[in-house]
């Protein structure tokens, strides 16, 4: 159901901290610069396997340490699961259930998703970020998805690797099929998940916005043409530049109100209420019936958003089994509700409030 304990051991200034999380509501506070975002930064790479404030594992370690180590434990319906992530100079590994598991099966226990004073980077930033905010949502509606994700990559890479080499055109293209074959089954997943994500997205964009919302899929290649074709046309210049150039790795989810696309046109402020439009809408279509249910971890609300604008946000997804987590410099969120557990983080660490 949701996530109940965690416990994090040297991750950015947080030596220890050790918090039984309330399955509905919890909320964290504490002046700045105390740890409260890297206590959300912990759950969601234990979530992910990555942060969203870095890509650099080693910015997470705390200084002059040499791993972190984040764990969690998972109410289900009928039993607790454990799962954990650590850190080091080698990398990032994942536990799930006492054994080791590839970092994609950490999402199937712990969906989280984040809001925070970033969250603009969604729509400001290149189409990868919004690749990815995609494919963490095909991955929970379409459970096939994973599997044929990552032949897709797979394939790409030894593909790459020889085009790279400057292998003959029988060597390069004898990756074509399964690139073709498992690149469709990606795009038709992701095209019929933005069709499902704009029905949830357009109403709350009016209300926040004020605007009529559209989303459309670009694959990644001519829509003229299948992916097929594309790729032979692309020989040259795939071999030019000894890297793939069409197929759903440059596809792009291209966002328009009112009719104009909104990447450099709307202000930062609505390029936030769109971002977290987005977002809520993808937790929203999270299956109800799914044996884990998201944890939305909200960073400082109360510096983006406005009362109305946060009771907005959270009537969307009010009738469905939600786990909040959330930070505050101060004050409590009307709109949040009473919070079940609250923490407040200061000089001596994490202590229940
Ligand atoms: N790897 C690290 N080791 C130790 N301290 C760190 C590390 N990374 C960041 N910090 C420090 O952690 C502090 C808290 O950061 P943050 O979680 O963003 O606080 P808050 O959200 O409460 O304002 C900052 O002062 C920052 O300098
Ligand atoms: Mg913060």
């Amino acid at each position: 159901m949701s996530l109940r304990r965690l416990q994090v051991t040297d991750f950015r200034c947080l030596q220890s901290a050790q918090l039984e999380l309330d399955p509905q509501f919890t909320l964290i506070s504490g002046p700045n610069a105390t740890g409260k975002t890297s206590l959300l930064e912990a759950i969601y790479v234990l979530g992910r396997g990555r942060s969203f404030r870095t890509r650099r594992l080693e910015h997470l370690i705390r200084v002059g340490r040499q791993r972190f180590v984040v764990l969690g434990e998972i109410a289900m319906p009928e039993r607790r699961v454990g799962l954990g992530v650590e850190g080091s100079a080698t990398g990032i590994r994942a536990k799930l259930g006492g054994d080791k598991a590839p970092l994609a099966e950490l999402a199937s226990v712990l969906p989280v998703q984040i809001i925070d004073p970033e969250v603009h980077r969604l729509i400001e930033e290149g189409p990868g970020r919004r690749r990815r905010f995609l494919d963490w949502g095909v991955f929970h509606v379409e459970p096939g998805f994973v599997a044929y994700w990552q032949k897709y990559q797979l394939a790409l890479k030894q593909r790459n690797a020889a085009l790279k080499a400057k292998q003959p055109r029988a060597i390069t293209s004898a990756w074509d099929e399964d690139l073709v074959r498992y690149g469709e089954q990606l795009t038709a997943a992701r095209s019929h998940y933005i069709a499902l994500l704009v029905d949830q997205a357009r109403t709350l964009a009016k209300n926040l916005l004020g605007m009529e919302l559209t989303l459309a899929y670009r694959p990644g290649w001519g829509r003229d043409m299948s992916l097929s074709e594309a790729l032979q046309q692309s020989w040259e210049h795939d071999l030019e530049s000894g890297a793939t150039q069409v197929g759903p790795q440059r596809a792009e989810l291209s966002i328009r109100l009112d009719g104009v696309a909104v990447k450099d046109r709307i202000s930062r402020g609505q390029q936030k209420l769109l971002a977290a439009a987005l977002l809520m809408a993808q937790v929203k279509l999270f299956p109800r019936d799914a044996p884990v249910q998201p944890s939305l971890l909200l960073d400082d609300p109360a510096a983006e958003l406005d009362n109305e604008r946060l009771a907005e946000l959270m009537s969307e997804i009010s009738s469905h089994a939600v786990q909040l987590i959330v930070t505050t410099l101060h004050g409590e969120f009307a709109a949040l509700g009473t919070p079940g557990r609250r923490f407040s983080v200061g000089e001596g660490g994490v202590q229940s409030a």
